[in-house]
């Protein structure tokens, strides 16, 4: 298989499987709040996240099938991010994945239940994992609470809300983008490894290196089409980073060192795991991130 073939056929497992998971009951009255977590989680993002985690399964010998609850929890907890990062009190953003937010398609209370709901199923798609030890799948949702808690994501959405009017030292913006996109995408890696039954400390660490530096050439990416991007291309609006005074890579560092540096952090990327048979796929996908459109 190509690497454009493996990605498609990977993201119409993973978005099947979504489909699924996400339409388990509706009962009479609340259908509403699973159609807006639908309409968040089936609206076409990038998957980049669940894809990491079925690859690395495979690099590690597994069956990425039986990945696929913690392929499917984990973008069903980066979309309820999305939705409240878009919130009047966050971000208060309109366009996200070509549609408008979820807020704007239903109201403010649904989009904030739709993200507590999404982030509660994730959990329960995860400990209902099939076919695997129990010992992995508590790993799993070990893996996914703290990525995604207080020490994880959410602690980079905190220090993001409380960066924007000021100007902040690099290293301060490292640990705030590292927080905010690098834990989801070191889980992603992490899941990969832990539902393949690999145990090894030292193959770990390589995933979550590879994770840890992609999220952050990732960040920048995203930070350099929050300026440069076509919001028809990029299906989220533009120009709100700076409308907000974030902090953030360009804010700091100017536009071509980004570039230079999200280059570097990709090939870190790229070298944690050279080592490991087979991790084409995942060196193709780090290098296709560099100058994304969307
Ligand atoms: C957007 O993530 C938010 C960040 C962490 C930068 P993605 O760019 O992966 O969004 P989707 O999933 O493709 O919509
Ligand atoms: C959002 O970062 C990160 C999370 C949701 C955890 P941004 O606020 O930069 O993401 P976009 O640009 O709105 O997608
Ligand atoms: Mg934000
Ligand atoms: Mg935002
Ligand atoms: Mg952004």
């Amino acid at each position: 298989m190509t690497f454009a073939e493996q990605m498609n056929a990977d993201i119409t497992l993973v978005e099947s499987a979504l489909e699924r998971y996400l339409s388990r009951e509706t009962g009479e009255g609340y259908d509403r709040i699973f159609e807006a977590a639908k309409y968040s989680a089936l609206a076409g993002g990038k998957r980049l996240r669940p894809v990491i985690t079925l690859a690395f399964c495979r690099l590690c010998g597994g069956d990425a099938e039986k990945a696929l609850p913690f392929a499917c929890a984990l973008e069903m907890i980066h979309t309820y991010s999305l939705i409240h990062d878009d919130l009047p009190c966050m971000d208060n953003d309109d366009l996200r994945r070509g549609r408008p937010t979820c807020h704007k398609a239903f109201d403010e209370a649904t989009a904030v239940l739709a993200g507590d709901g999404l982030l509660t199923a994730a959990f329960e798609t995860a400990a209902a994992a099939k076919g695997l030890p129990a010992e992995t799948v508590l790993q799993c949702i070990r893996i996914l609470g703290r990525a995604a808690g207080m020490n994880g994501m959410i602690a980079g959405q905190v220090l993001d809300m409380g960066a924007e009017h000021r100007k902040i030292s690099l290293d301060e913006l490292r640990l705030l983008q590292s927080l905010k996109t690098g834990c989801l995408l070191w889980a992603a890696c992490e899941l990969g490894c832990t539902a393949a039954g690999m145990t090894d400390a030292q193959t770990i660490e390589k995933a979550h290196t590879y994770g840890e530096k992609l999220g952050l050439a990732f960040q920048i990416q995203d930070d350099l089409l929050d300026i440069e991007g076509d919001a028809a291309v990029l299906g989220k609006t533009t120009g709100k980073d700076a409308r907000d005074e974030k902090s953030t890579f360009p804010s700091l560092l100017g536009v071509e060192e980004c570039r230079r540096l999200a280059g570097e952090l990709t090939e870190q990327a790229v070298a944690a795991v050279a080592d490991m048979e087979g991790s084409g796929f995942l060196t193709g996908l780090a290098r296709s991130l560099m100058g994304r459109s969307k």
